[in-house]
């Protein structure tokens, strides 16, 4: 425990305050500890332990990823971008990840009604990753945004859909 602890000081994360959240409001997260060690281990070389991504490769999570489940077709999308469809966890185990990368990186835009993913639904999801039309659909998404009226697009998000569109 303490070299987990340790661990998760050195990520940058306040263990402390995502343990008290989990308990009280993280739905669809049976177990927040081994959620933060597989986001540890196969996604925050990517998104970074803070979940801010990167401006060049990788776009935020922090404060943005749960807008997706407000824009038809986003809740679909979160689950088949390669990170999470491809990665080499079983259904139940991503899952779980999944729920607890919106209430850990955005909090605020997961909606009161949330139904969290189940391993079911991941599991057939995931059948289908995205490829190279991802880019597209991802900034499609991303326009729908400004009409939830959950709060106005970040900057950061546009200005990552610019940079993936100069990619070969
Ligand atoms: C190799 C780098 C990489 C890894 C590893 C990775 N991702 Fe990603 N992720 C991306 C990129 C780039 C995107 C933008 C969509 C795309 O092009 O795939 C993305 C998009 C996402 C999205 C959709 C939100 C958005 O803003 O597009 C979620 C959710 C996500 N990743 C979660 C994860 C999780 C959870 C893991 C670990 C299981 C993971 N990713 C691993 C690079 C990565």
């Amino acid at each position: 425990m303490a070299a987990a602890v340790a661990v998760l000081a050195g990520a940058g994360v306040k263990a402390e305050a995502v343990a008290g959240a989990a308990q009280q409001t993280m739905r669809g997260v049976s177990n927040p500890r081994s959620a933060r060690i597989d986001y540890m281990l196969k996604c925050q070389g990517c998104h970074r332990p803070d979940g801010g991504g990167d401006a060049r490769t990788t776009p935020p999570m922090k404060h943005e990823v749960a807008r997706f489940l407000a824009v038809p077709g986003g809740r679909e999308f979160l689950a088949r971008v390669p990170g999470v469809a491809t990665v080499d966890l079983d259904d139940a185990r991503l899952a779980n990840l999944v729920n607890w990368t919106l209430y850990t990186f955005d909090p605020a835009h997961v909606p009161v009604d949330f139904r969290p993913y189940t391993a079911e639904e991941i599991g057939r999801l995931r059948r289908t990753p995205l490829r190279l039309e991802r880019a597209e659909t991802r900034a499609r998404l991303v326009a729908g945004f400004a009409e939830t009226g959950t709060s106005e697009q970040g900057p950061s998000q546009a200005s990552f859909s610019q940079e993936r569109t100069r990619l070969p």
